[in-house]
């Protein structure tokens, strides 16, 4: 059974900018399709999107990247078998031949291994989640949403990225849903309250209409005890601090609140936080390129709060092997887009859960109706998901999925529940 057809086309994705939709077809007319979602903060050793530049659509157009995955690309790839995502993934790399993707570009690639990962699933009749699991017990995976944006999703309005909420006591995907779901609307009710609110951010979470940075953390722990729960035991916060974003060479500007600090200083003030309020889990807390203050941020907290690379490991095994050997991170975030491939986004998970670093499968803030990942965290056994707020359907559309799968049979293994979140013993 093998490809005969591959089509590459030009989508919209949640921000209304192009992007790469790519559709195989198997002799048995099952088909699937893949998606690239497209980041805002983006570390700098991600794989490279390949963007026209130029005067349309300001510069982001993909045609030239449509344009490579029709003459190289599907060449390439007619007549392989579907199943043979490792091989298939490494024809890909090959013909691209740059380190960082660049040439054919990494939103081809990604949406070109989704859809042959799509058609393998369909072709053997199987929901995604189940073919990747191929019979392990896996589970479905503790969700982390957001209900304030900032950082480069609300206009910098402020320094934080993601203000989110983890529903600790939740038993099922379904109640973490719900529990968040009167989570993020008290938020609003609180904000609107406060002062003007201002509308939701790129990924769904209410506009971040604060004065300083924990005017916002304040607003949470208020928002999560007005819906009944009991902060940090029922309802958890996780920030994403993204601190690549407001500074380098371990200088950083938190323009909220108009100050300059170092990486001790960072890494001080965020350590406070962990004291002074219910943080359960934190994102890159200091630059991607400050490994000296990932690891005593993670040396200072990392065993009573999981400290997550996204920035600074970008979905690469090798970058999780070196933190792991410098003890930097306990849990690593899993973009496909930031690999590139199906094949090496596994490869990183894998690696990481072997050294016993936590996972969260993650989204984009530039993202679509496609719900591939809900379905990677589960059959990956992942253990946690991200995919921004409580609002968009680019969004739901993932939780609903999640409670689809729940729904309709569950995972084997359950739900992961809080036991997911990852600690330094
Ligand atoms: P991005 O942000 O998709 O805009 O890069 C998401 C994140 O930092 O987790
Ligand atoms: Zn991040």
């Amino acid at each position: 059974m093998t490809i005969r057809r591959i089509e590459a086309r030009r989508i919209w994705d949640s921000r209304g900018r192009p992007t790469v939709e790519v559709e195989v077809t198997n002799d048995d007319a099952s088909v699937g399709i893949g998606i690239a979602p497209a980041g805002a903060s983006m570390g700098t050793r991600e794989a490279a999107e390949l963007r026209d530049r130029g005067e349309r659509f300001k510069g982001l157009d993909v045609q030239q990247a449509l344009r490579g995955i029709e003459r190289e690309i599907a060449p390439a790839l007619l007549g392989r078998d579907a199943g043979d995502q490792a091989g298939i993934d490494a024809t890909l790399v090959a013909l691209d031949g740059t380190p960082n993707k660049a040439r054919l570009g990494g939103n081809a690639l990604v949406a070109t291994s989704l859809a042959v990962l799509h058609a393998a699933a369909a072709r053997a009749r199987q929901p995604l989640w189940q073919y990747l699991a191929q019979g392990r017990s896996v589970q479905l995976p503790l969700p982390q949403i957001q209900i304030f944006g900032g950082g480069a999703h609300a206009g910098r309005r402020v320094d934080v990225q993601d203000f989110m909420v983890i529903a600790t006591g939740a038993t099922s995907f379904a109640q973490a849903l719900e529990m968040t779901a009167e989570v993020y609307r008290c938020a609003g009710e609180l904000m609107a309250a406060r002062g003007p609110l201002a509308g939701v951010a790129d990924e769904g979470g209410w506009w971040p209409d604060f004065k300083r940075n924990e005017e916002a953390l304040d607003t949470l722990v208020a928002a999560i005890e007005r819906a009944g729960f009991v902060p940090g035991d029922e309802v958890g916060i996780a920030l994403d601090i993204a601190a690549s974003e407001f500074g380098s060479g371990g200088q950083y500007r938190l323009a909220l609140d108009n100050q300059q600090l170092d990486s001790d200083g960072l890494c001080e003030r965020l350590v406070r936080w962990v004291e002074r309020y219910p943080i359960v889990s934190m994102e890159d807390p200091l630059g991607e390129d400050d490994e000296a203050g990932l690891v005593a941020f993670t040396r200072a907290v990392g065993h009573r709060v999981q400290v997550v690379g996204d920035d600074y490991l970008v979905t690469d095994a090798q970058r999780v092997r070196g933190a792991a050997r410098l003890g930097a991170c306990n849990c690593v975030l899993i973009k496909p887009n930031q690999a590139g491939t199906v094949t090496e986004t596994r490869a990183a998970l894998e690696v990481a859960q072997a050294l016993g670093y936590g996972t969260i499968v993650s989204a984009r803030s530039g993202e679509t109706e496609d719900v591939a990942i809900v379905h990677l965290a589960t059959g990956w056994n992942a253990g946690q998901l991200k995919v921004g707020s409580f609002a968009r359907s680019e969004r739901m559309a993932k939780w609903n999925e999640g409670v689809r799968i729940e729904a309709r049979a569950g995972a084997p293994g359950g739900f992961a529940g809080r036991a997911a979140l990852a600690r330094n013993r």
